[in-house]
């Protein structure tokens, strides 16, 4: 028997966020499946929204030959663009949109020869991390107008503090920067990520590109009463099982560094996961996990292949063999990830070394 650690991918889950995103935007969305779709595999995802999805996302042109290879015939989009003569040529071979935000990438296209290429111009609206300045878009857009291979030209932006609700004014500056630089130029336009998606419909425009909300969790929930927020479902749900347990006596530690000492005689089980799987060490005791359907909480410093939880409150017959959940259904990742100083981004595409099992495929 092998170790009983897994994570299972629920693909109706994935299917029912898209389905959300896509009326919660109001027109067409990416679903943005970059770093392996989040650590939840991004060819099994694409393969389960290919009926549904309007367009994919990923980061680089490997990412998006990957699943041209599994079948995927829909328009993606590559975000971060060329990053060489030859990914424009594999972009044109393969039908990828590229995103434009650097001088070079732009003379990559003016010396380009193969096929024509749809490209996305990326305006710095404010976050100042890549692309142009808003008041250059309109020279830019120019430039690439003359590109004999630069056959359609979309414009993209990227919002930085669109899961702070409380603090309208820097989205509501980048909107306007985005929106004065793309004033007179044709194409589609790309402005919102998840929390924009879910929070300021006043950003919506062509497409949308979901990520986070596909997998289920909404950066920008905690402060909202927004029923499609309310209404993801997680798709990942990281598992393990007790595979021994013990008994601390009050007064006695438990693990690495005794961060954990009983207070009173302690039911402790071991669970066969670790941080080398991709169960943040960070974690403080407290931190909730369900054993066999019943809440209770990590105790002890989280190991490289395994850590420890409370038993002593739960029924006697939850022991050795009882299914553990770390995250997922009845433990949110963003839970996990508050604790442990992170955010669910990480910890989804942190996973590793469990076998990932698909469910409703
Ligand atoms: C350019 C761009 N668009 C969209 C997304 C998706 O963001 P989210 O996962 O918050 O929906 C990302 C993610 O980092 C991104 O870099």
């Amino acid at each position: 028997m092998s170790r009983p650690s897994w994570v299972e991918i629920d693909l109706s889950a994935l299917q029912a966020n898209y389905a959300s995103a896509r009326t919660a935007h109001g027109g067409r969305v990416f679903a943005v499946l970059k770093a392996n779709a989040y650590g939840h595999g991004a060819q099994a995802c694409a393969q389960a929204l290919a009926a549904q999805a309007d367009g994919f996302a990923v980061a680089f042109v490997e990412e998006a030959l990957a699943l041209r290879e599994a079948g995927i015939s829909a328009p993606i989009l590559v975000l971060e663009g060329a990053f060489g003569a030859d990914d424009v040529q594999l972009a044109a071979l393969h039908q990828l949109w590229l995103v434009v935000h650097q001088a070079s990438q732009v003379t990559l296209l003016e010396q380009h020869q193969g096929a024509p290429l749809h490209v996305w111009l990326k305006v710095d609206s404010g976050m100042h991390r890549v692309g142009f300045a808003a008041q250059d878009i309109p020279g830019w857009h120019a430039r690439l107008s003359d590109c004999p291979q630069v056959a359609q030209i979309s414009t993209i932006t990227h919002l930085a503090r669109a899961d702070e609700l409380g603090n309208p004014q820097p989205t509501e500056a980048q909107l306007h920067a985005f929106d004065q630089a793309t004033r007179d130029l044709p194409g589609w336009r790309s402005v919102s990520n998840s929390a924009a998606i879910l929070a300021w419909p006043q950003a919506h425009r062509d497409w949308g590109r979901a990520g986070l909300m596909l997998y289920g969790v909404a950066s920008c929930a905690s402060n909202t009463t927004n029923g499609t927020a309310a209404a993801l479902r997680p798709v990942m749900t990281l598992k393990s099982r007790i595979f021994a347990q013990r008994w601390l006596e009050a007064g006695q530690p438990v693990g690495y560094g005794a961060i954990f000492t009983a207070q009173r005689r302690t039911r402790v089980g071991l669970v066969a996961i670790g941080y080398a799987d991709g169960y943040p060490r960070s974690t403080p005791n407290g931190t909730p996990v369900a054993v066999a359907g019943h809440l209770t909480q990590t105790i002890g410093r989280v190991s490289m292949d395994m850590m420890t939880v409370d038993l002593t409150d739960l029924p006697e017959d939850i022991g050795i063999g009882a299914e553990v959940e770390l995250w997922g259904r009845q433990v949110s990742i963003a839970t996990v990830a508050a604790a442990s100083h992170t955010i669910a981004y990480e910890l989804m595409c942190h996973v590793q070394r469990v076998p990932r099992v698909y469910r409703n495929a």
